[in-house]
């Protein structure tokens, strides 16, 4: 039987929800994966525009199996969170080579592949299978702390235990994939982080938060990321009209999109200290004094999951080629908006006019 929690979810769902998205209803496993892959970390009214165009350039695993890295990583630009694409692309490229292209059936093995957590196999398991699991997120965790008036925080191991078992406890096992999305919708649209909807909602009865002026308090968390700060400074190295850029090394973030000449310092440096100019004598081997430097005075700053990035940019313009550059490409300016920056740079460059 279903619970009563259960109960007025569907009848929300029915009557009230109504929430047009280009994957609900979806059945193939490929596309469902690739809307779940776009929307982890990207809004549903973001993610839209990009899964609409992935579905439309890859309509299947194979032909995004066999795309170039570069151009997938450009359909990708603007959505930040680059492993997911580079996981998106081994995880296309395994299916197609070890399982024959057949996307997994079960929850189990779905959680083997690349990229693919508890959250994202449960709904690919219920939308495509209609299989009994329930996805548990953030929003999850908002839902079900305001309802049942739990106070476990919920970045500990009780907590995640305590609200994968009322998850289940919850679920509309013989309609999974209906419950799952009536969920995501429910904590999206009415259980809001902030100002939900409360006034209108059809658990104001039973809600445990509602009754005890809780709504605003829960859900709880035990502690908040510190954040790591991080110093860039980008030295965009010019000859006549061409620009230095070099491909992102793996093992750090924004592995595989390019960038500039970049110096990472610990703390922030004023532009017109005379490290920089040691920095570029004792790098480059140029000699600083005979070159035009015009460094931008804007801070760009861009959030990550757990870094905060100060971003500057600073032109130099050479006469030649220094030796130590050519580990890298010269490529004009005029052809950047062919390569796969991250969001900063991009900001950068448009600010600068080079992406026109
Ligand atoms: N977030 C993650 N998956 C989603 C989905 N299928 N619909 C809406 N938001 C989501």
């Amino acid at each position: 039987m279903n619970s009563l929690f259960c109960e007025l979810l569907l009848k929300w769902d029915k009557k009230s929800n109504h929430r047009p998205m280009p994957w609900k209803g979806e059945k193939d496993p490929y596309k469902i994966w690739l809307s779940e892959i776009i929307l982890q970390q990207t809004r549903v009214e973001q993610g839209w525009a990009y899964y609409e165009k992935f579905v439309k350039v890859y309509p299947t695993i194979q032909k995004l199996a066999a795309a170039k890295d570069n151009e997938v990583f450009k359909l990708w630009e603007g959505l930040g969170y680059y492993n997911r694409c580079r996981n998106l692309l081994f995880t296309a490229r395994y299916i197609v080579k070890n399982l024959k292209g057949e996307f997994p059936t079960t929850h189990e093995v779905l959680l083997t592949l690349k990229g693919v957590g508890p959250y994202t196999a449960a709904a690919i398991a219920s939308f495509a299978y209609n299989l009994p699991h329930a996805v548990v997120d953030g929003n999850v965790f908002r839902v079900f702390a305001r309802y049942f008036g739990i106070h476990t925080p919920t970045d500990t191991k009780e907590g995640l235990a305590l609200f994968n078992k009322i998850a289940f406890e919850n679920l509309a096992k013989k309609k999974a994939g209906l419950y799952n999305q009536a969920l995501m919708d429910f904590g999206a649209t009415v259980c809001k982080p902030s100002s939900p909807l409360c006034s209108s909602c059809v658990m104001q009865n039973s809600c445990v938060a509602f009754k005890e002026n809780l709504v605003g308090q829960l859900p709880i968390k035990s502690k908040t990321i510190q954040k790591k700060k991080r110093y860039f400074d980008y030295f965009v190295f010019i000859v006549g009209d061409t620009c230095f850029i070099q491909e992102r090394p793996v093992g750090d973030i924004w592995a595989g999109l390019f960038h500039f000449y970049l110096v990472e310092n610990e703390k922030i440096i004023p532009l017109n200290d005379p490290y920089f100019k040691e920095v570029l004598s004792n790098q480059l081997l140029i000699k600083v004094q005979n070159v035009k430097i015009d460094a931008n005075k804007n801070s760009f700053h861009q959030q990550l999951t757990h870094q905060l990035l100060d971003v500057r940019f600073t032109k130099v313009y050479l006469n030649a080629i220094p030796q130590a550059l050519s580990r890298g490409k010269w490529v004009k300016i005029k052809s950047l908006k062919k390569y796969a920056f991250p969001k900063t740079i991009n900001d950068y460059l448009m600010q600068e006019g080079y992406l026109g």
